[in-house]
């Protein structure tokens, strides 16, 4: 088998660069559900995915010189749409864990996040430290790494397992779960909007090195060094903290 996909990889197949380039577009999969980085909104009455996932893979695209197609779908289809050769990029917030490095190439980080709880503002006293959430009903995304630090680190919670966050937000808010687990960017685009909801002070540990990063199919090296160098830009600039302030402020007038 590992031969028959050494011979598939080095094959007269032309990698993902070359054809982003023949193609003249770039597709990158997303998956709208986690403002400030990817949601959809109304922009001119038509509705659009925006938010600074986007403003990248677009940065991306112009370094690239091709078009950019955004291509929405749940997050746990987002990184096998990479393997399908469906996406050239997969840009969803993503944490590049240890195991995904296994099975994709990862950018270098874009944006260094912690993941907390989403809670009823009500209960901000009640869910103060891990023990009080230790039999909770929590909620969490489909196949992300919210949802795997609950499994791991209090087992004994009810786990709700949702493949929308938005969703999750509304069980949250009907009482059918206590908390829900996400990044804390979005945690607090959801807090600063529903003035029902708060992030909870506690919160669980994260593992070293699982920053935001772009997926990428394992072995574009050329792909990899582009964008590389725009995240790599867009840091050192200051572009992409404009590019995040930007997306919270949108999220702030959406509703
Ligand atoms: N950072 C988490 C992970 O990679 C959650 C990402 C969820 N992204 C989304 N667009 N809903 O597992």
């Amino acid at each position: 088998l590992l031969a028959a996909v050494t011979l598939v990889a080095c094959g007269s197949k032309k990698d993902a660069y070359e054809s982003i380039k023949e193609n003249k577009k770039l597709v990158v999969a997303v998956s709208p559900d986690y403002a400030p980085f990817e949601f959809k909104t109304l922009v001119d009455g038509k509705d659009q995915v925006v938010g600074s996932d986007i403003k990248l893979a677009q940065a991306i695209a112009d370094e690239l010189g091709v078009k950019l197609e955004v291509s929405s779908m749940s997050f746990d289809n987002v990184l096998t749409s990479l393997q399908t050769g469906k996406a050239d990029l997969a840009i969803a917030g993503i944490s590049a864990t240890e195991e995904r490095k296994e099975v994709f190439d990862f950018s270098i980080p874009y944006y260094e996040n912690k993941i907390s709880f989403l809670i009823r503002k009500t209960d901000l006293e009640k869910y103060k430290d891990l023990d009080s959430l230790a039999s909770a009903n929590i909620a969490a995304q489909k196949g992300t790494v919210p949802e795997s630090m609950v499994k791991e680190q209090l087992p004994k919670a009810q786990l709700t397992s949702l493949t929308n966050m938005g969703e999750a937000v509304n069980e949250l808010q009907s009482g059918k779960v206590d908390a829900v687990h996400m990044d804390e960017p979005v945690a607090l685009s959801y807090a600063t909007k529903n003035s029902d909801l708060a992030v909870a002070t506690v919160s669980l540990t994260m593992k070293e090195g699982e920053e935001n990063a772009v997926a990428i199919k394992k072995g574009n090296s050329d792909l990899k060094e582009v964008v590389d160098k725009v995240i790599q830009k867009l840091k050192d600039d200051g572009t992409y903290q404009t590019y995040l302030e930007k997306a919270a402020k949108l999220t702030e007038v959406e509703q």
